[in-house]
């Protein structure tokens, strides 16, 4: 019989939200229309929150257990840690419980902090002057002589995602801790990206030490990725820029969708089986997406039974299962509400509870408060959420649709 005991359980951290003030100065450009320098205010101005999270993030590289730190950008929550250190970027993989195989994006403050990293191709340069610092990861060569990244970041590729965030929030603290930050997504794997402090806290609370608040992420979906080392150029993930957009850009006119999206549903558009796929932006629930406007009728959803607790998401054409005098629970400050109801036999029998969250028709609105409505919908226990998909588009729609078909377990025409 074996006498080795199992290794410990990692340690439970304890995890702090630490609120930066809006009107908390965080710094400014050196000179206008330049990104070359992000200039942080006089030191006895700076947040002491955003001290404290530097500090953090500079001083744990050096010890071999190292924690990454939680804060937002215009996009989501980024889960950061000093992108030329193996043991502050190894924490981040930990954390999140994401295979390692998948690379990171490399966040600089300025230009001048990227220009230690790689140069600039051409192709890139007025792609950066439309679209930074701003929701776009461009793609990148490592340099093959004196590798300043952890080869963690780019999980052996000869590339490397960068991105100049447009929270100078994000700016400050990377210029304070002098080093590009790694940062996917402050979720945990699978789950759906976090545009509020508190979603960071649910998935990682005990796993990372602080999350920095900087309030609700203004964009709500995740950067565009393309890549213009190659032609044509492609767009890897859409995001927060649309394609449309960049096809504006000289030498951007041919690019390139590079992800799957429609074609992953399968043959004919035929209802995908469930339980299919690797999911991913995924709620606990079980999330049915209709991608045309196409009505959903919940009472007859409900006849297999077993479902006692839905959601509704609506975005421009469903109707409104509850009455705009029932129960709303949470307050429009977060860009929506829910409002709860029951849905009702003809004896006026209770089928089940809804839970109801109109979006509005504005896509932009919408990608905004996508993420924390399914997260919201989850907290307050639905079993199924039937979402009313937006029209396709090359705008920020784009985006909108790859995440719901990613967390759909069910696709409906
Ligand atoms: O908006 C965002 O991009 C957020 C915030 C925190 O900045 N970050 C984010 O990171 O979404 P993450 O790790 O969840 O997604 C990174 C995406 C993945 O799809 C990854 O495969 C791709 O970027 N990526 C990163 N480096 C790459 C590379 N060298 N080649 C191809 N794809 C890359
Ligand atoms: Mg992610």
């Amino acid at each position: 019989m074996s006498t080795t005991n199992p290794p410990p359980p990692p340690p439970k951290l304890k995890t702090r939200i630490l609120t930066i003030p809006p009107s908390s100065p965080l710094g400014s450009w050196s000179s206008p229309n330049s990104l070359q320098t992000w200039t942080l205010p006089p030191t006895p101005l700076i947040p002491p929150s955003l001290t404290l999270a530097a500090t953090a993030l500079t001083t744990s590289t050096a010890s071999s257990f190292s924690t990454p730190v939680a804060f937002p950008t215009e996009t989501v929550y980024g889960l950061g840690a000093d992108a030329t250190s193996s043991t502050a970027v190894k924490g981040i993989y930990t954390a999140k419980g994401r295979p390692s195989d998948n690379p990171l994006i490399v966040h600089v403050s300025d230009l001048s902090m990227l220009s230690t990293l790689s140069t600039i191709p051409e192709i890139y340069h007025e792609l950066i002057s439309k679209f930074w610092p701003g929701p776009l990861t461009i793609l990148l060569p490592v340099p093959t002589s004196g590798q300043l990244l952890a080869p963690e970041v780019t999980a052996g590729l000869t590339t490397f995602g960068a991105r100049m965030p447009d929270s100078p929030l994000a700016r400050a603290l990377i210029q304070l801790v002098g080093k590009p930050l790694a940062a996917p997504s402050a979720n945990a794997s699978t789950r759906p990206s976090p545009t509020k402090a508190v979603h960071v806290l649910e998935d990682l609370e005990g796993k990372i030490e602080l999350i920095l608040d900087g309030g609700d992420c203004a964009v709500g979906v995740e950067s565009t990725v393309v890549d213009g080392l190659c032609d044509p150029p492609v767009v890897l993930r859409p995001g927060g820029v649309g394609i449309e957009e960049i096809r504006q850009v000289k030498g951007w006119k041919g690019v390139v969708k590079g992800y799957k999206d429609r074609s992953e549903v399968g043959e004919g558009h035929k209802p995908r089986a469930p339980g299919m796929k690797y999911k991913h932006y995924s709620p606990r629930a079980r999330v049915v997406l209709f991608e045309g406007h196409k009505p959903v009728n919940v009472g007859k959803e409900l006849e297999g039974g077993g479902l006692k607790k839905v959601g509704v998401i609506r975005t421009g054409e469903w109707e409104g299962l509850v009455g705009e005098t029932e129960g709303r629970i949470e307050s429009e400050e977060g860009g929506f509400a829910v409002r709860q109801g029951s849905l009702r036999d003809e004896e006026g029998k209770e089928l089940a509870t809804v839970l109801d969250v109109d979006l509005g028709r504005d896509v932009k609105g919408v990608a905004h408060g996508l993420f924390a409505a399914l997260r919201e919908l989850d907290r307050l226990g639905a079993d199924i959420i039937f979402v009313e998909g937006v029209s396709d588009g090359d705008d920020i729609a784009a985006a909108v649709m790859n995440r719901l078909r990613k967390a759909a377990s069910e696709i409906r025409p």
